[in-house]
């Protein structure tokens, strides 16, 4: 009896133990989430859930309805199904500055697979942990170095000097393809060293155009889709790149590295720490990430600038007292760059108001306590920068693009503006960008006065686009 009442008390502390473990392991994170649960918010559809909702076109200067209405309704931030995950999408500057700090630490960048496919896995905007910093450093003293080369600001003003002698007798045009036109040719003499009018220039942006159709495309991997078109188009200029690099190497072999260029791919030559594969991809990236984000930035500027003659006339005021103390065709140099503060608050305001990057892609490495919510570990989280840009309650008259606000230094190191994301991943190119738009606008307000439609405006695709292009009407000023 003594031995049955022994073995029932051990099976009873073992049945306890277990019940106990069980509610330690598993019943008590559950207690927890209902202390801390996840945000509010609906699921939607099975599988698809909010996707289409989310991604339904609006203007890029607003939130658009969907988080409008899912703000209204759950809050700053609430959760969703999104891109085929449970989602956690925020709007507030305090979550949004927290996640972008928490790179690699309580958050990590989650592109979705088909970007993957079609960037591949040394690109570093999809590479994480140990290769993305690896890659980040080459690229981050790479620019360094590119900058502070004599022809960096040089090749800039020249490629925007040629693009405005081409409009001579031209009275309309399409600007998006001339702002594309620009920062291609800019980036491609800046990365590879070519010309516009060399025949590996014009290939690389027919194979570029194509691959990226397929970035914003379904993923279906068929002959004959975008999708497959742009993964083959990334193989036709990774082996345009390898050529170019090759030859690079043979014509520094046979002149003897004495008339070295001063270009982004001489020094990535020079880099051991990236394999071969790396450098193409590298190339890649800066072609991709200078390109399209940068023309779309000087779309913006032009046509904001075009519905606010105030501010259009103060930035011709900056640029023609920057031209009276210089020779006629003297160039643009740095001292002159850092004269030009209105123009970075004109660029700000563009970046405020047009919302060229509307939210990133990431996903909680674990569960992640942020205020009341919980954020669980492997939802996708995705930082909504458009929301905290357009918020009234961090930037007053927030709808309207008024370049003025900038004039408070104050606003720069503010959480509530992001266009180029920030923490760990913050873009590499943001100094590049304003440089060529700045360059560019120079010249443009002292040689043509234009006029665009008034419903020629940026809509969000997510993706910005211009509904008509941008038409341009011009006037030559009467002094060119
Ligand atoms: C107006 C122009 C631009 C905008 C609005 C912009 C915006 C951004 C944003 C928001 C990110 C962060 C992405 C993320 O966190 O997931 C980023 C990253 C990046 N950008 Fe830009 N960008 C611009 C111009 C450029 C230029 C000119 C270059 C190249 C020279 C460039 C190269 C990159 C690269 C390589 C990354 C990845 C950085 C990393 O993951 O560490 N961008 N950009």
């Amino acid at each position: 009896m003594a031995g049955s009442g022994f073995w029932l008390l051990v099976h009873v502390v073992g049945i306890l133990g277990f019940v106990l473990g069980l509610i330690l392991n598993h019943l008590m994170p559950l207690f927890l989430r209902n202390i801390e649960p996840v945000p509010k918010g609906t699921f939607g559809w099975p599988l698809l859930g909010e996707t289409l909702g989310f991604l339904k076109p609006h203007p890029s200067n607003s939130l658009g309805n969907f988080l409008l209405h899912h703000c209204s309704r759950y809050g700053k931030v609430f959760k969703s199904h999104l891109f085929l995950s449970p989602t956690v999408v925020s709007c507030d500057e305090e979550l949004n500055y927290f996640i972008l700090q928490n790179e690699g630490k309580l958050f990590e960048c989650s592109y979705p697979k088909p970007i993957h496919g079609i960037l591949g896995k040394s690109s570093m905007l999809v590479a994480v942990g140990e290769t993305h910093k690896r890659l980040r450093n080459v690229a981050l003293s790479l620019l360094t170095i590119t900058k502070s080369k004599p022809d960096f600001l040089t090749d800039i003003e020249t490629t925007a000097i040629s693009i405005l002698h081409s409009w001579k007798h031209t009275n309309q045009l399409i600007f998006t393809e001339e702002a594309r036109k620009f920062t291609f040719n800019v980036i491609v003499k800046q990365v590879l060293g070519l010309a516009p009018d060399d025949p590996q220039t014009i290939q690389i942006l027919e194979d570029f155009l194509t691959f990226m159709r397929g970035l914003i495309s379904l993923p279906l991997y068929i002959p004959g889709t975008p999708y497959a078109k742009a993964v083959q188009a990334r193989s036709r200029i990774c082996s345009t790149v390898k050529a170019i690099i090759e030859e690079r190497r043979r014509r520094n072999v046979a002149e003897n590295s004495f008339r070295k260029r001063c270009d982004f791919l001489e020094t990535l030559l020079g880099v051991d720490s990236l394999s071969e594969g790396e450098k193409v991809s590298f190339v890649l990236d800066s072609l991709l990430g200078g390109y399209e984000t940068t023309s779309l930035l000087l779309t913006m500027v032009v046509s904001f600038l075009s519905h606010s003659p105030s501010a259009l006339q103060r930035l011709k005021a900056e640029h023609q007292s920057i031209r009276t103390v210089k020779q006629k065709d003297d160039r643009l140099n740095w001292e002159d760059y850092k004269k030009m503060e209105f123009t970075q608050n004109v660029i700000n305001e563009a970046l405020r108001y047009g919302n060229i990057v509307k939210f990133v892609h990431r996903k909680a490495l674990k569960d992640v306590k942020f205020r009341d919510h919980l954020i669980p570990c492997g939802w996708k989280v995705l930082p909504v920068f458009s929301a905290v840009h357009l918020d009234p309650s961090l930037h007053a008259s927030s709808l309207q693009f008024h370049p003025w606000r900038w004039e408070r230094q104050d606003q720069m190191l503010k959480k509530s503006f992001t266009p180029f994301g920030g923490g760990s991943r913050c873009c590499p190119g943001s100094e590049l960008a304003k440089v060529e738009v700045a360059f560019f606008l120079h010249h443009l307000v002292q040689t043509f006065r234009w006029r665009t439609e008034e419903d020629d405006l940026p809509t969000a695709y997510p993706y910005v686009e211009f509904k008509r292009g941008l038409v341009l009407y011009l006037e030559p000023l009467a002094h060119t």
